[in-house]
């Protein structure tokens, strides 16, 4: 029998092309988002891309307890891959409580929901940025995490631990809760149909749709925060991961637990390419594969960024057997064409 998966915040940048990849492997799935950073536009996309037009869907707010449960107890759900969460790290910083409120709640909410229900699998994305400024790169699953420099981060870190915890204390329960963390490292790019992508509220907070924005005029200039950096050129070095790539470890994962595949009852995996690539480079691959210049100026540092940061997927690549296949100029270009189609161009 089929197996079905939910995706809550499955109508955003991730949710999206992980719901793609879900169905196109064969699941069921069921779309749940109450759409505060989204519109319909990338999950008319997935439905586009995929030919089904009768996914699940449901507008519902992952800290409302009862539309939770009830979500659980209407729906036979095998594993939920939790996404939905608020993600700006300088508004984190700003807006702590509304940061803390919203991701752990909807976390718990839905730990309690699948527990009550039947649900034995959770899959939590989490993020590189457990590891702040790490000793020693690039990072395993077993470098230390550091304290979080942002309300956001910890908010992971926070999630992280409640997973566990939960797992442990379910061991041999009805209620027993399986679970998988994917860390990811910066996610990039769009799907190849340029039916979904990025759709950044305002003014982009992240690097590749701050360099398509500006390409295409909605922005003048690119500012580059800092060139004084300890590294080969000078500017931050990060692991940019196709945003398909880390939508394929999703099935990879979902599969590992719904096979019962798992060596541990809550395993770790680093989401993310192995090789660090500068603000630079990206900027100058940006131009070489589109054939385009971008304007772009040094400015200040960032408050709060790391200096360089990369994956050691080795973990992911031989246990589940995923490995990020996609180049960084693939990437770029399908980027670019992103949002070219959404200037209608
Ligand atoms: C990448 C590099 C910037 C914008 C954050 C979160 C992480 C994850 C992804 C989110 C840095 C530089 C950026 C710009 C620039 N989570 N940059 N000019 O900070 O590595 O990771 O986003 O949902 O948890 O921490 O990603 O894309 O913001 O920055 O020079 O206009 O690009 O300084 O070196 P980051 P990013």
């Amino acid at each position: 029998m089929k197996k079905t998966v939910l995706v809550s915040g499955g109508a955003g940048f991730i949710g999206s092309h992980v719901t793609v990849e879900l169905i196109e492997a064969g699941y069921d799935v069921i779309v749940a988002d109450n759409m505060s950073n989204c519109d319909m536009t990338c999950f008319e996309g997935v439905k586009k891309i995929t030919g089904k037009e009768d996914i699940p869907f449901f507008k519902i707010d992952f800290c409302k307890e009862e539309e939770v449960r009830k979500l659980f107890s209407d729906n036979k759900i095998d594993a939920v891959i939790h996404f939905a969460a608020f993600k700006a790290v300088g508004e984190s910083v700003a807006k702590p409580v509304m940061y803390y409120k919203n991701n752990l709640n909807s976390f718990l909410n839905v730990l309690e929901a699948a527990s009550a229900h039947g649900c034995h699998n959770v899959l939590f994305s989490s993020s590189a940025t457990v590891y702040g400024e790490p000793d020693k790169v690039p990072v395993t699953e077993n470098t230390p995490r550091k304290p979080a420099t942002s309300p956001y981060g910890n908010t992971k870190q926070m999630c992280e631990d409640i997973l566990q915890d939960t797992v442990k204390a379910t061991k041999g329960t009805d209620g027993e809760i399986k679970g998988i963390l994917l860390r990811y490292f910066n996610p990039i790019g769009a799907h190849p149909s340029a039916l979904i992508g990025e759709l950044p509220r305002g003014v982009p907070n992240n690097l590749v749709p701050f360099i398509t924005q500006t390409a295409i005029g909605k922005r003048e200039c690119l500012s580059i925060f800092g060139n004084d950096y300890p590294t080969p050129d000078g500017t931050c070095l990060r692991d940019y991961i196709d945003i398909v790539d880390l939508a394929k470890a999703h099935v990879f994962a979902v599969g590992r637990m719904l096979e019962n595949k798992m060596k541990a009852d809550c395993e770790i995996f680093n989401i993310g390419t192995g090789k660090p690539v500068s603000v630079l480079e990206l900027v100058n691959s940006f131009e070489r594969v589109n054939g385009l210049k971008l304007n772009y100026k040094f400015a200040p540092r960032r408050a709060g960024d790391v200096t360089a940061i990369w994956a050691d997927p080795t973990l992911a690549n031989k246990e589940m057997g995923w490995k990020a296949e996609r180049s960084v100029d693939e990437t770029l270009a399908a980027a670019w064409a992103w949002e070219k189609h959404l200037a209608g161009k």
